[in-house]
């Protein structure tokens, strides 16, 4: 298959890029403006495919919101299938700019769609996010559980999921896979590419930058939930494992299987303290922690019920360890 990656150049675009090379025979194509993502990354991209003798990934630096020049790729390329991570994805910006988040996200999503039926490309796999779920009342969240997201990051991508709900309904030989991923962390095993936007507000990533000392300090943001040790609790997927299930939703897509929805996590989680003290001990850095306030919408714990898409894709962890998460985040974080 032809398959049009956007937001390859990204952090999370970039490992599923980086696993369609080196496992599957897939063509690969980017579209990405690199407004968070990086042209260092598509080089790397770039010689993972010679190393592992593959024709380059063709890469077209190019904004969805241009959707004649988005257009005149699809007139040319012929894609078989759409991997979606292009995205705008810092939940206080969305707060404070939604038109942004409703532009870059819905907007350009459903003109994506649009172009999918038009070209008749056959599959399409969207990246989601647990933040459809809101503040849920029960700590483990199925892919039934009530959607009510509290800010317009959530909102933009439950609406992108209900426009491809509804296209999909309409049009018999499209199909789709929703994948709600839950708090994403870690880096290659193999060290050549990370998250490596600077201003990412991932409890990880700030925990790695605190240990390196590009921060000088880091804040847990309210120590007072109802958990054993006061700090929230969520549920940490390792990027290469998230990755993996790109790559299960593609077959199952591929074998003409019908269209569907799945949590992306581990179906357990650490609380902040835990995460920080992991940190501290892969690092050997006793880094300065303060606590602060709680944060508005904040659930006390998200975890995942990952029961469906290990059942229906077969999808299972390799990397479901604390300590290998902060260990990767951490050893990219010393090469940026
Ligand atoms: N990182 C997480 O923990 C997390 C959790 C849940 C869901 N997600 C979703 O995963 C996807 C990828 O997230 P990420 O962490 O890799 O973010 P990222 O910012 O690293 O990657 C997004 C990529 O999309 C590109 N992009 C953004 N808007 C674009 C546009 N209009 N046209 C072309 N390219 C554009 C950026 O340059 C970047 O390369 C997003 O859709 C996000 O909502 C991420």
């Amino acid at each position: 298959m032809h398959i049009l990656v956007t937001g390859g150049a990204g952090y999370i675009g970039s490992h599923v890029v980086k696993q369609l090379i080196e496992k599957t025979q897939h063509r690969i194509s980017i579209i990405d403006n690199l407004s968070t993502g990086h042209q260092s990354t598509i080089d790397t991209l770039q010689s993972i495919s010679i190393t592992n003798k593959r024709d380059p990934v063709a890469f077209y630096i190019e904004d969805l919101k241009n959707f004649s020049a988005v257009e005149n790729i699809f007139k040319t390329a012929s894609f078989d299938a759409v991997i979606h991570f292009a995205a705008s994805i810092v939940v206080p910006e969305s707060v404070e700019n939604p038109l942004k988040y409703y532009m870059n996200n819905t907007v350009n999503t459903t003109h994506l769609i649009h172009l999918c039926n038009q070209y008749r490309i056959k599959h399409f796999i969207f990246s989601s996010t647990a933040a459809v779920y809101g503040e849920p009342s029960e700590p483990q969240v199925t892919e039934t559980t009530r959607t009510l997201p509290i800010n317009p990051y959530g909102r933009s991508k439950l609406m992108s999921e209900q426009v491809l709900q509804d296209a999909s309904k309409e049009n018999s030989t499209f199909s789709h896979v929703i994948l709600r991923y839950f708090n994403v962390a870690g880096a290659d095993l193999s060290n050549r590419i990370g998250q490596s936007f600077p201003n990412a507000t991932h409890l990880i990533k700030i925990a790695a930058q605190t240990a390196i000392g590009s921060r000088e300090s880091m804040m847990i943001f309210g120590d007072d939930y109802p958990t054993p040790d006061g700090t929230c609790i969520r549920d940490y997927i390792h990027v290469e494992d998230l990755a993996s299930a790109h790559l299960k939703a593609l077959d199952y897509l591929e074998e003409g299987s019908a269209s569907n929805t799945f949590n992306v996590g581990y179906g357990h989680g650490f609380s902040v303290k835990e995460v920080i003290a992991t940190m501290k001990e892969v690092s050997q850095v006793d880094f300065e922690v303060f606590t602060a306030a709680r944060r508005a919408g904040d659930p006390a714990v998200l975890i995942s019920n990952n029961s469906k898409i290990k059942k229906v894709l077969g999808w299972s962890a390799s990397c479901d360890e604390l300590a290998l998460i902060c260990q990767t985040a951490l050893a990219w974080e010393k090469t940026l």
